[in-house]
């Protein structure tokens, strides 16, 4: 397993290309699916996530090669609906979106359930319920998704609950069904756009008419196209908390300061210097910082993604903040490593909000907690620390970038899942982070 040796206490400082969106890319290669013709993607992260949605695709009989540096080509001439295995599946949500495309192109299809992660149950049960909606005759057997539908029908669909992935995969499944389909409660997140952006682009008739109803004009065909992909909020995100937390300054090109709004506002809630431009957005520490209370929604309001990394933040931040989680059910469990390192984090349940919580309350095993309650400041210290997920080991390494003395990390693999060259791109802004292989068993 790869471990990293990271010595906390310089700044971060200095300019970092944002890279590509991961859940939008993702969503596009399974867009691509809908065409007989070539799809070029631009902008793609070169990330372990797509490598497997890469390998996904090959095995439908897809090309899906690079042929620039972050330049995707995917054909998708002769589609076949073949099974892939359930390992590849549980690696990756995304994996489930190429039902949608697969019935539009063949008529059945046959995918495994994408399976929960560290983070809570999973379920894809409003991505089967929508799907049922186009006269799709679905069975799940042994781990699988079975359907088979020779035409799909356009229908009406309210999400009860806001799903980003699973808007996207009704709209993949509508944009090729006979006749019109709407979407209602559909999710916002600006990756969704990006997607509708390209669909567009490829020939479908998908508009907005309201912030959350989607319509869709179903066509016949769809045709090549080459889109680019937006830039990744998340990693923006990422990287913004690293120099705030770091005592540092940043300057994250290539941002988009709008998708980063609730974020930013939280920053310099907090005392941090935001400056934006057309550019990018830059981030440095203006002095001392002070608590805050975030609450994570669905966009447009505080992401669920930027709040372990704000976590970190906010413990060194004077006084105390309330954190909390109302997207997935046990995204907080990285606290407990924190608090090793010397944090002061209490988990608790408060009372739900008043949208209630995005999860479905099934889901909900007595053991999680959904808020936090964090006092600072409180210096940090060097621990070995392990990876338990993609968004949760990039906390952990700000952690330590901040903490005093050497962290020994393992589990980096995780974060290879959704940042490009993370570690590289850290050093470069002056973090102290060696590779440390394990030593070698003797024969
Ligand atoms: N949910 C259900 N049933 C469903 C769909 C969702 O119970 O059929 C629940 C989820 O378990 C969750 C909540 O509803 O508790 C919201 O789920 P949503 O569908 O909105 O999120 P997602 O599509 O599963 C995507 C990203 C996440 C990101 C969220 C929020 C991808 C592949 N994943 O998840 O990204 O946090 O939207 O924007 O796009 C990550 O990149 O590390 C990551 C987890």
């Amino acid at each position: 397993m790869r471990t990293i040796r990271v010595s906390g206490g310089t700044p971060l400082r200095g300019e970092v290309r944002i890279a590509g969106a991961k859940n939008a890319a993702l969503k596009m290669m399974a867009a691509a699916l809908l065409t007989e013709e070539e799809v070029l993607l631009s902008n793609v992260p070169r990330i372990s996530d797509v490598k497997v949605m890469s390998g996904l695709l090959q095995t439908l009989n897809v090309q899906a090669e690079w042929c620039g540096p972050h330049t995707l080509r995917i054909f998708a001439g002769d589609l076949r609906p073949a099974r892939f295995g359930i390992e590849v599946a549980a690696k990756i949500r995304a994996s489930f979106l190429v039902l949608a495309p697969l019935l539009a192109r063949c008529g059945t299809a046959s995918v495994p359930n994408p399976g929960g992660d560290r983070i809570g149950h999973r379920p894809v049960d409003r991505l089967v319920e929508g799907l049922r909606g186009f006269g799709v005759n679905l069975e799940y057997d042994e781990a699988y998704y079975n359907a088979e539908c020779p035409r799909l029908a356009g229908c009406e669909y309210t999400f009860i609950k806001n799903s980003h992935t699973g808007t996207e995969h009704q709209l993949l499944a509508a944009v090729l069904a006979e006749g019109r389909s709407v979407i209602h409660n559909a999710a916002q997140e600006p990756e969704v756009d990006d997607l509708i952006a390209m669909l567009n682009s490829m020939g479908a008739r998908i508009s907005r008419p309201a912030p959350r109803t989607l319509v869709i004009e179903g066509v016949q065909r769809l045709y090549g196209t080459h889109h680019t992909v937006m830039p990744d909020r998340i990693e923006a995100g990422t990287f913004a908390t690293i120099a705030a937390a770091t005592d540092g300054d940043i300057f994250l090109d290539g941002a988009n300061p709008v998708h980063m709004a609730p974020l930013l506002e939280k920053l310099r809630e907090a005392g941090v210097g935001v400056e934006t431009s057309t550019e990018g957005v830059r981030v440095r520490r203006d002095g001392d910082l002070t608590a805050v209370n975030v609450t994570t929604r669905p966009h447009p309001g505080f992401m669920t993604d930027w709040q372990a990394p704000f976590v970190v933040l906010l413990t060194q931040a004077r006084g105390e903040s309330v954190v909390h989680e109302t997207i997935f059910p046990n995204r907080l469990g990285y606290t407990d490593q924190l608090n090793e390192m010397g944090a002061d984090i209490e988990l608790f349940n408060p009372a739900p909000p008043e949208w209630g919580y995005n999860w479905n309350e099934a889901d909900d095993l007595p053991t999680y907690r959904h808020a936090a309650r964090i006092r600072g400041c409180t210096p940090l210290t060097a621990r070995d620390l392990v990876i338990p997920d993609l968004r949760a080991g990039a906390t952990l390494i700000i952690a330590a970038l901040c903490a005093d003395g050497t962290s020994h990390i393992s589990g980096v693999h995780w974060v290879e899942r959704g940042y490009e060259h993370f570690i590289d791109r850290l050093r470069l802004l002056g973090g102290q982070i060696e590779e440390s292989f394990p030593a070698e068993v003797p024969a």
